[in-house]
This record gives structure tokens, sequence and C-alpha cells, in this order.
């Protein structure tokens, strides 16, 4: 099993921001990262009976925040490359999965914006029970509400990400 879980989360300003530096290491290790792993590993994964790729998504690859552009854009990113690689890999022993956590109580970005969320072993726990229940994507708590308001009420996600 891989599982694409690190990834960084930066406050950037367009308005102020100037080192370029810092949309590449978020894109790298948000996004690049997830990619070379899977192309490096996908060989020995396909070897396996059962083999799984989970990669970790977010609920602002739906509707970005105004904050975090560079990390929206990742978890976009992410997304799309897991759609397109669960399609490519559909007809090998590999199951590729989204998971979708919702805000969780845990060292990423701006800590006081987290307070609120759930805890990490909760989260984790709901995340193994979708997993064994063949879900894709794997949405947990409000990320779920997330998704079905994404589909229906794209404008009530939009308001829901903007008050946090
Ligand atoms: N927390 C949330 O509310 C939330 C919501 C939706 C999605 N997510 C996603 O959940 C996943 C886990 O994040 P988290 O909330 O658990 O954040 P976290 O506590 O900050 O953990 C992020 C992990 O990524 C690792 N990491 C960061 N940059 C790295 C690098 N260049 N090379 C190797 N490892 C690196 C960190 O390693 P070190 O410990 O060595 O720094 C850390 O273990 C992420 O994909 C995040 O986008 C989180």
């Amino acid at each position: 099993m891989l599982i694409n879980n690190a990834a960084i989360q930066q406050n950037l300003n367009f308005l102020y921001l100037d080192r370029p530096q810092l949309i590449q290491q978020e894109l790298l290790t948000n996004l690049f990262a997830p990619m070379a792993l899977c192309q490096g590993l996908i060989p020995l994964l396909a070897q396996q009976q059962r083999a799984r790729i989970i990669n970790i998504g977010s609920v602002l690859a739906l509707s970005p925040n105004t904050d975090t552009p560079v990390y929206n854009a990742s978890k976009a990113g992410v997304r799309n490359f897991t759609r397109s690689l669960r399609q490519q890999l559909h007809s090998t022993s590999i199951n590729v999965v989204e998971v979708i956590p919702p805000v969780t109580r845990t060292r990423l970005g701006d800590t006081q914006k987290r307070r609120s969320g759930l805890s990490p072993e909760t989260v984790a726990q709901q995340i193994i029970l979708g997993l064994k229940r063949n879900r894709n994507p794997v949405a947990i708590g409000k990320a779920r509400l997330g998704i079905c308001l994404h589909r229906w009420f794209p404008k009530a996600l939009d308001v829901m990400i903007a008050r946090g």
C-alpha cells in the first residue's frame, strides 16, 4: 500500500508574494511527490495480488479558501490525478482511492483554525472504516457534506468554506 499523506499548507498572498520558491516547495510536496511515488512504486504494487494507492485530498480542492491558494490548487491536482490514475489502473490489482478528511486537529498550516476539528484518531478510524467498505472517495464527517453540497449546492459550499 502506498499512502500519499504528506503535505504542507501555507498562507500565501499573491499581492505581496516575492519568493516563488514557496510556490515550488508546496507544489513539490503536495502534488509532485505523490505523482513521483506512484510512478516509482506502481511496478512493484502491480506484482501484488491486491494493492492500494491512497491519496489524501481536501474539500479545498472543490471550493477554495482565500488564504491558501497554492494548497487549494495542489489538492485540486491531487483529486484530478487520482481520478485518472484510478481509470488507468482499473484492470490491474491496484485499487486507487481518494481520502478526504474534514478539519482535523493536526499541525497543518494555521493550527488556530483547526481547534474545532476532529481528533486525528477519530479521523483515522473513520478512514479505515471507509476503506473496509470500499468507498471512493472516502470522505469523513463534514467533508462528506462538502462533497454533497459541491454536487447540488456549490454556492452553499463556498459559503461554508468562507466561514471556515
Ligand atoms: N488537518 C486537516 O484539517 C486536513 C484537512 C484535509 C486534508 N488534510 C490532509 O491530510 C494530510 C495529512 O496532514 P495533517 O493534517 O496530518 O498535517 P501535519 O500534522 O502537518 O502532517 C503532515 C505530514 O507531512 C509531512 N511532510 C511535510 N512535508 C514533507 C516533506 N517535504 N517530506 C516528507 N514529509 C513531509 C510531515 O512530516 P514532519 O512531521 O517530518 O514534518 C508530517 O508528518 C495532508 O495531505 C493534508 O493536506 C488535512
